[in-house]
């Protein structure tokens, strides 16, 4: 089987990127390969995850892009040269245009802290995502996986897993939570789920 070739995109921990890597040693994805991790920060400890894995790994900073247009289009070479089928990201900082998303329509996919159509969308990003969740008030939170298209975080819904607040939570807590519950449960089914279905579609 011609296994699916994945990148995935990121900025900092990279925690999500170390729940992928597990998922393929423990053969949870087995439709797809971990074969770029591209970063826009070159301290993230997304790199060192993946220097230490033997994965690939690029470095594409937007204060060196003359423009936007010029990022993703830095980004979309590194895509096309190295044969990519589907583009992961994972805790990526950055606001895709059109012009990105539109040549990838269903092969990209995004891990949002929070159940979608709560708390998403420009300004809800990391930590500010459970500040937002908390100073509200919500008794239940959660993660989503979804396609991105050309809105933030509007893309079509791909798995969704509800957590519980519980009482005494910081912003801080309720991520660690939310990740360790959902994120890194339902991002790698949701990449084995698309990487399967990308060969299917091929046959
Ligand atoms: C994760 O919680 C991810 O869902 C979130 O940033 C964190 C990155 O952690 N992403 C967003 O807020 C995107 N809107 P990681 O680098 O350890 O995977």
């Amino acid at each position: 089987m011609v296994k699916t070739k994945i990148a995935v995109l990121v900025s900092g921990g990279g925690t999500n990127l170390q729940a992928l890597i597990d998922a393929e040693k423990s053969g949870i994805i087995v439709s797809g390969s971990i074969a770029l991790v591209i970063a826009n920060n070159k301290d993230a400890y997304a790199l060192e995850r993946a220097k230490q894995n033997g994965i690939k790994s690029a470095i594409v900073l937007k204060k060196e892009c003359a423009s936007q247009l010029d990022f993703e289009n830095k980004i979309i070479a590194l895509i096309e040269e190295n044969d990519i089928d589907l583009i992961v990201l994972a805790g990526f900082m950055s606001i895709l245009s059109e012009h990105f998303t539109s040549k990838y329509d269903h092969r990209i996919i995004n891990v949002h802290p929070s159940l979608i159509p709560s708390f998403c969308g420009q300004g809800f990003y990391g930590l500010h995502v459970h500040e937002a969740a908390l100073s509200y008030g919500v008794k239940v939170t959660g993660a989503t996986v979804h396609f991105v298209n050309e809105i933030p975080d509007g893309g079509e819904i791909i798995m969704q897993k509800a957590v519980e607040i519980q009482e005494g939570d910081t912003p801080e807590t309720l991520q660690k939570r939310v990740m360790v519950e959902a994120e890194w449960k339902i991002l790698p089914l949701s990449v084995e789920k698309i990487s399967k279905k990308i060969i299917e579609e091929r046959r």
